[in-house]
């Protein structure tokens, strides 16, 4: 049976980065994965240019059961100190929104930074190596052989695209180990509906404006996209991860517009105009007729009195949708819920229940908001445990 100082399960963005951490600290690091290549999530995100941190990153980004746990391995490695490594390895970047900072040319840049990072720390990495058992202590059984540690890291990431490899098995570790699991669902997904909204999204598929999505006190104002699923783009992503089943959204697709003055003014200045061209001038055409007849507006604006304009300028910036589920693990982005943080460290993410057992990334507890907020959760927590074991 080979030895190891730590043996870290999942070779993907948390998984690299707390073995590369262990290894340049002098440890001997085994760094094991079941799929054939490292670190796909990092391959397919951004759109292929991984959006690899935020750097207005800070606690309030993250959803959790207890909203303070990331706290502490936030602070110590900050979007900075990512962004110094990746202009160590010379890797361009650009900001494109919202401190939102996108490789200029692909995700790969980042899989060979780290795996440069891990080879540099001496780090042991074996792909297509599945895990049989893990016995206390800790004896790793794998298709490879044996191996002991007295530290082990599971970095397994959560339940979403399982096509690429996720599984539930860091969930199955932590029971093991006794701990909770917060119930898991899908986050950052698209949206489903089966009521009157899902045919009015296919009529639309293709289209998106700037809107303002609500859930209770809870607000994104970014892109929404008509999909012939339902909706989707960067707001309906965002507040996905709030929403809950049977619960309405409240949508105002003219963010940023008084839409019941500019009618006002519209009435004025050209009383003619059919009330769907008007509305046809401040969101897309077909989105306006459609919009007008569900809320029977209908004739010249002239003949259209305040009240009546009113009720279309509600409809138009609050919205109601029911939707009916999500896209779930196919598409989501990430998975909330996981290993309750009540059991572990926040400082080193070590097990409360037993020494010596890590949880790092996506498989706890821990949620970014779409924006780069996940994978800088990735390098903190996985620098957290690779700088404790
Ligand atoms: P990650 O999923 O990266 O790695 C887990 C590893 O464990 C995988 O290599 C897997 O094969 C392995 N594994 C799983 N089960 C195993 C088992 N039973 N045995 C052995 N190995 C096992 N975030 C962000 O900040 N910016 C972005 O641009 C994007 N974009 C994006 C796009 C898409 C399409 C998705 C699906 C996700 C994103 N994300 C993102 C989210 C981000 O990818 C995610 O939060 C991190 O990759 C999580 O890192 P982890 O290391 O925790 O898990």
């Amino acid at each position: 049976m080979a030895d190891f100082d730590v043996i870290i399960i999942g070779a993907g963005a948390a998984g690299l980065m707390a073995a590369a951490t262990a290894g340049r600290r002098g440890k001997r690091v085994w760094l094991i994965d079941h799929a054939r290549k490292t670190a796909e999530k990092i391959r397919i995100s951004g759109g292929g240019r991984c959006n690899f941190t935020n750097i207005h990153a800070k606690p309030d980004n993250y959803l959790s059961q207890n909203p303070h746990f990331c706290r502490s391995a936030l602070s110590r490695y900050k979007p900075a100190d990512f962004i110094a490594l990746v202009d160590r390895h010379g890797i361009k970047w650009h900001e494109k929104k919202l401190g939102q900072l996108f490789c200029d040319d692909s995700s790969q840049q980042i899989i060979d930074m780290l795996l440069a990072e891990c080879a540099d720390a001496g780090v042991r990495i074996d792909m297509e190596t599945a895990i049989k058992a893990i016995d206390p202590g800790f004896a790793v059984d794998t298709n490879r052989g044996s191996a002991q540690a007295p530290a082990l890291v599971i970095a397994t990431g959560g339940l979403s695209i399982p096509k690429i490899g996720a599984t539930k098995f860091g969930y199955d570790v932590a029971k093991q180990f006794g701990h909770d699991i917060v119930p898991t669902r899908a986050g950052l997904v698209p949206l489903t509906f089966t009521d009157e909204t899902a045919a009015l999204c296919k009529d639309m598929t293709g289209l998106s404006v700037e809107a303002a999505v609500r859930f209770e006190k809870t607000m994104f104002a970014e892109g929404l996209l008509f999909t012939h699923r339902g909706l989707s783009g960067p707001s309906i992503l965002q507040i996905s991860s709030y929403w809950r089943e049977g619960e309405d959204l409240v949508v105002d697709l003219v963010a940023g517009t008084d839409i019941l003055a500019a009618l006002k003014d519209a009435k004025k200045a050209s009383p003619k105009q059919e009330i769907q061209n008007v509305l046809g001038g401040m969101i897309p055409k077909r989105l306006a007729q459609a919009l007008c007849a569900q809320a029977g507006a209908t004739g010249r604006i002239a003949d259209m009195p305040d009240r009546a304009l009113g009720i279309l300028a509600d409809h138009v910036k609050a919205w109601r949708v029911c939707p009916n589920g999500s896209e779930g693990y196919r598409t989501a982005e990430v998975t909330l819920g996981g290993v309750d943080t009540d059991g572990l460290s926040s400082q080193t993410m070590e097990s409360k229940r037993q020494p010596g057992l890590y949880f790092i990334g996506e498989v706890v507890d821990v949620t970014g908001w779409l924006g780069g907020f996940n994978f800088q959760w990735a390098w903190a927590s996985g620098t957290a445990a690779g700088m404790a074991v």
